[in-house]
């Protein structure tokens, strides 16, 4: 079977190394990078390391309003499949790429896959809320990484080609663990991106935040500092392109001295950077499950998750974008309750890849 596969940001990349690896054993993949991220540290850093396959088509789009962005990306990757003309389409999650890829691929009648299908914030006014039901509602076969996730397909009537096959950031989570605690301590690698920054002993909390919610004025972002400010050992911070801006002015106003702002690192150390967390505090949607399998208690800074079943199970708790909220939510969040598997076992890919085969059966 040829299948195109469509992807462009950094959770993408992750996903698409922990699938790859084992859908080319059985079949042709044809791998498009949209350039939706671009950065040597948002792109490049993640098929070196984890050994993605070299793009077959790099569409270089790069960023631009919602519109303008997927559009372009829509009429690029039309190009593409119909000089490949492939057997099905391939998207991961939720971004502007993952929308562009299974709309070009629906308008030429070519079946869609959609990896991470179900997932719900029920938040509309979500970029990625919207992208995730649009995919959902063209797409032929849809992997829901989750119970919940194929509950709510059932509540919008999507049955037929729904499989429950686990998360594939789980899979790559279990690959590459081991491979990022042997690459060693990644405070080494800090120290070169900030030889003057304070000495951080085996304590800190890690934190990333990018979501529009939490990056489109000063305020939240300001408060969310605050928090990490007050926190009681360092936060060591990579920063997403998005945020760095905004970092830069309340930089300007304010000396922090208890966050370690970092360049984006790659996937090894951060996984490393997580497993040796005290805490997490997020908004990203990939960094609170891996919280949840490694075992590090998270604070989401969101008013809803997709990812429910780590806050039922009391390892995550959502926040107000609040400095006195995040700073208790971060103090009370001591867990100690089992972790079920929610998320699978590790061969979600496998699964996938089964299902693909049966697709042209
Ligand atoms: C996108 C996804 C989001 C996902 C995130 C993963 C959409 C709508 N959003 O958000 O769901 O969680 O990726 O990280 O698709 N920029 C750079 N260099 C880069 C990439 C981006 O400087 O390599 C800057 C640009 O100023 C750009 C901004 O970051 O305008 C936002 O990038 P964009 O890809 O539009 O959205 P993300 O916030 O990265
Ligand atoms: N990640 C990374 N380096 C960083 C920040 C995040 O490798 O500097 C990884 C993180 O461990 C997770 C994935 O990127 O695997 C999550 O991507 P992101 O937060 O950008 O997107 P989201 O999951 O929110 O869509």
């Amino acid at each position: 079977m040829k299948i195109v596969t469509v992807v462009g940001a950094r959770p993408q990349f992750i996903k698409a190394a922990a699938v790859s690896r084992v859908l080319r054993r059985t079949h042709q993949e044809i791998l498009v990078h949209t350039g939706q991220h671009y950065d040597a540290n948002m792109s490049d850093v993640f098929f070196e390391e984890l050994h993605i396959p070299r793009p077959d088509y790099a569409l270089g789009v790069g960023s631009g309003t919602h519109g303008r962005q997927t559009g372009e990306m829509l009429a690029k990757v039309e190009e593409v499949l119909l000089t490949e003309k492939p057997d099905t389409v391939l998207v991961y999650g939720d971004t502007n790429s993952t929308l562009a890829g299974a709309l070009a691929a629906s308008k030429l009648c070519i079946p869609v896959a959609h990896v991470e299908a179900g997932l719900r914030s029920f938040n509309r006014a979500m970029p990625e809320e919207q992208n995730r039901v649009l995919t959902d509602h063209i797409s032929t076969l849809l992997f829901a990484p989750t119970e919940t996730a194929v509950t709510h397909l059932r509540a919008e009537g999507v049955t037929d080609g729904v499989r429950l096959v686990g998360d594939v950031m789980c899979d790559a989570l279990f690959y590459y663990r081991d491979l990022a605690e042997r690459s060693g301590n990644a405070l080494d690698m800090l120290a070169d991106i900030l030889p003057h920054a304070p000495e951080i002993d085996e304590k800190w909390i890690l934190a990333t935040i990018h979501r529009a919610e939490n990056t489109d004025g000063i305020q939240h972002l300001s408060q969310i500092l605050a928090a990490f400010e007050q926190m009681p050992v360092p936060v060591i911070f990579p920063v997403h392109p998005r945020t760095v801006g905004l970092v830069r002015t309340l930089w300007r106003r304010e000396d922090y001295r208890n966050i370690r702002f970092v360049e984006p690192v790659g996937y090894l150390h951060m996984l490393w950077l997580a497993g040796h967390a005290r805490r997490i505090v997020t908004d990203s949607g990939g960094l609170q499950k891996e919280a949840y399998l490694l075992g590090v208690p998270c604070v989401t800074v969101r008013e809803q998750t997709e990812w429910v079943e780590t806050v039922e199970s009391g390892w995550n708790t959502l926040a107000h974008a609040d400095t006195a909220d995040i700073l208790v939510k971060a103090s009370a969040c001591t867990p100690t309750a089992p972790r079920p598997p929610f998320y699978g076992d590790g061969h979600a890919a496998e699964n996938i890849t089964q299902s693909l085969a049966e697709l042209i059966r």
